[in-house]
């Protein structure tokens, strides 16, 4: 969760429709403001599952991309889409927002590695059936669509048979503390299993802005369980000693006591 303002916070259920509608032009407004403060940290061609600055090449989490297909959902600027390409894989992008795939175009013009991307969603992927023997999210789309079912339908229609699926996103539990870096947020101060989204809605036009939607560590099992995926790894990375920078909710106060990312590591079929 970043700050949109002027906004009111609330929660409450919300459509995929009103989801979509909401954060594609959410990203798009805020891109620049991203690729500006986080593009450093991320790398032109890097790959890092998140705050803490995990990176792929440490994590493994895709094992080798060498000749894979690879498609990324939630892609942003093609960040971690470009060092799968520089690491041998055949990596597609697919985002909702058209300002982040505008600075994936331009960071492929810059970095010489081009990632072919599509505008889409992660709840109707625009490719056959057995496409990809890898897809894979970092901290992209999944938390921002309703119908999750329908995302992980679509992820398991898309992989061949024995294919890889990996994501990050933020760690379920850190939905009972306030999205403060601070002390603060280290204050559970509402429930775990809660599952109503975050919204924030515009003040002076009552439109939806921005949408979250929480799903506890079971919700994740069985729904990847539910759609013929085996779980073979789930990492919650610690935040590294002497790491001091802040982003949104993400801290070194509160990752010396609190995992913020969850990653999932699911193979699909027996
Ligand atoms: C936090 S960014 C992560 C992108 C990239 N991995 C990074 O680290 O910069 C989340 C991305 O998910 C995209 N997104 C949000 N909802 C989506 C959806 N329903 N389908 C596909 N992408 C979506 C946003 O446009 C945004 O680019």
């Amino acid at each position: 969760m970043e700050n949109h303002p002027p906004v009111r916070v609330e929660r409450r259920p919300v459509s995929e429709a009103e989801s979509r509608r909401a954060n594609g032009p959410d990203w798009d407004r805020y891109a620049d403001e991203y690729q500006a403060t986080h593009g450093e940290f991320l790398g032109d061609a890097g790959f890092v599952w998140g705050p803490e600055g995990l990176t792929e090449a440490e994590a493994r989490c895709l094992g080798d991309v060498t000749d894979r297909d690879v498609l990324e959902v939630g892609s942003g600027a093609g960040q971690c889409s470009r060092w799968v390409r520089s690491n041998g894989g055949r990596a597609y992008g697919l985002d909702l927002s058209h300002r982040q795939l505008q600075h994936s175009r331009r960071i492929d013009a810059e970095s010489g590695i081009h990632v072919p991307s599509v505008l889409g969603t992660a709840t109707a992927l625009p490719f056959a059936d057995d496409s990809f023997d890898v897809v894979f999210s970092s901290f992209g789309a999944l938390q921002f669509v309703s119908e999750i079912g329908t995302a992980i339908a679509e992820t398991a229609r898309v992989l061949r048979p024995g294919g890889r699926y990996a994501f990050s996103i933020t760690h379920p539990t850190r939905w009972m503390f306030p999205d403060d870096p601070g002390e603060e947020g280290l204050v559970a101060s509402q429930s775990y299993w809660d599952r109503t989204p975050y919204v924030e809605v515009d003040d002076e036009t009552g439109v939806v802005a921005y949408v979250e939607h929480h799903r506890t560590l079971g919700d994740w099992v069985t729904l990847l369980a539910g759609h013929g995926f085996v779980i073979t790894d789930l990492r919650e990375p610690e935040w590294p000693e002497g790491h001091d920078r802040v982003w949104g909710g993400w801290s070194g106060v509160r990752g010396k006591y609190t995992p913020g990312t969850a990653i999932f590591v699911a193979r699909l079929g027996a």
